[in-house]
């Protein structure tokens, strides 16, 4: 559904984007993830033919967004992360006028707008002015104003952002929804542990370029890889287990780092390649009491700051 080809944007010598390269099939929820100014808005932007790349392009549905925007724009849905919205107008009103703007004939105009209302669960403000909605029904708002054309390709720039927990749950529920009705969705979102519950698959950018790109599975065991392991000592080998501990690992070149040394508990960093077995027999054969050697469990939040360098 949507290819992105080597895709660069300079602001005056400033790289935003830098050569991004992605694919995502049809029907797939897929999660873009980066720290502020990692360039997603940017990315999102070009895609909805709002802005012109520096080089590369894109395909949505196999047309190119830079030489036939007009095609393109009748595919992709595009909610921004910051919008206006009428004043004066009703729900209903505001989503007919934008129906109108799409030439979207009288008989058809009058369902859509209820039944976009009912999909963003915004049936009971059908009435009401739009200035008087919450922010986090705005936003909702803007969402179905998106799918107004029945776009096959979503662009969701932070749609949750700034709602509650109750919305943010809904809006997950309408995501699925609209995965169910066949549409391919791209979002985004500064929180990777969010992404990953309702997305198929991800890609995380930094600094205009790709970190990650593929499922949540995959990215969970490439980070697993390098968690770091902790070690636990028995309580019953007294104060001097620790002591006993750290020397014996900062003996071992495959220890490449020790992370956090505290009474009972050790956490360390191995070499690439090195065997988690070898430093477990180590501490053993010098005494050490040890009674617990695992892998740390990554979460989501862990890996995000360091797939992302220091400024996440
Ligand atoms: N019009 C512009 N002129 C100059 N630089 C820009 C312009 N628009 C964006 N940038 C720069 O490009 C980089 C990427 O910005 P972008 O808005 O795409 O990031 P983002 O990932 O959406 O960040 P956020 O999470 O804060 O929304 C930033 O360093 C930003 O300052
Ligand atoms: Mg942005």
């Amino acid at each position: 559904m949507l290819k992105i080809d080597h895709l660069t944007k300079r602001y005056g010598r400033f790289t935003a984007l830098d050569g991004l390269n992605l694919e995502i099939a049809d029907r797939q929820l897929h999660g873009f993830v980066g720290p502020n100014g990692a360039g997603k808005t940017t990315t999102m932007r070009i895609l909805a033919t709002l802005l012109s790349p520096t080089e590369g392009t894109a395909f949505v549905d196999g047309v190119n967004v830079v030489k036939n925007g007009a095609e393109a724009r009748k595919r992709v849905g595009y909610m921004p992360d910051f919008f206006g919205v009428y004043d004066n107008l009703k729900c209903r009103e505001y989503l007919d006028f934008y129906a109108r703007c799409c030439r979207i004939g009288a008989k058809e105009r009058a369902q859509m707008a209820d039944r976009l209302l009912d999909l963003v669960q915004l049936s009971d403000k059908r009435d009401d002015y739009v200035e008087s909605l919450s922010r986090g029904m705005k936003q909702r708002l803007c969402l179905a104003r998106s799918l107004i054309h029945d776009p096959k390709l979503l662009i969701l720039d932070e749609p949750a952002s700034g709602m509650d927990p109750r919305a943010r749950a809904e809006m997950k529920n309408i995501l699925k929804t609209l995965r169910e009705m066949g549409k391919t969705v791209l979002i985004s979102s500064h929180i990777l542990p969010e992404l990953s519950e309702m997305c198929d698959s991800l890609t995380i950018l930094d600094h205009g370029c790709l970190v990650f790109s593929g499922s949540v599975e995959a990215l969970a065991e490439k980070m697993n890889g390098n968690a770091p392991l902790e070690v636990r000592l028995s309580e019953t080998g007294g104060e001097n287990a620790l002591e006993a501990a750290v020397t014996c690992l900062k003996e071992l070149p495959d220890v490449k780092e020790i992370l956090q040394a505290e009474p009972f508990l050790l956490q360390i960093r191995l070499a690439e390649g090195s065997e988690p077995a070898e430093i477990l027999r180590n501490l053993v054969v010098r005494g050490v009491p040890v009674c617990d050697f695992h892998r740390a469990p990554m979460n989501l939040e862990k890996v995000f700051m360091e797939v992302t360098q220091d400024d996440a």
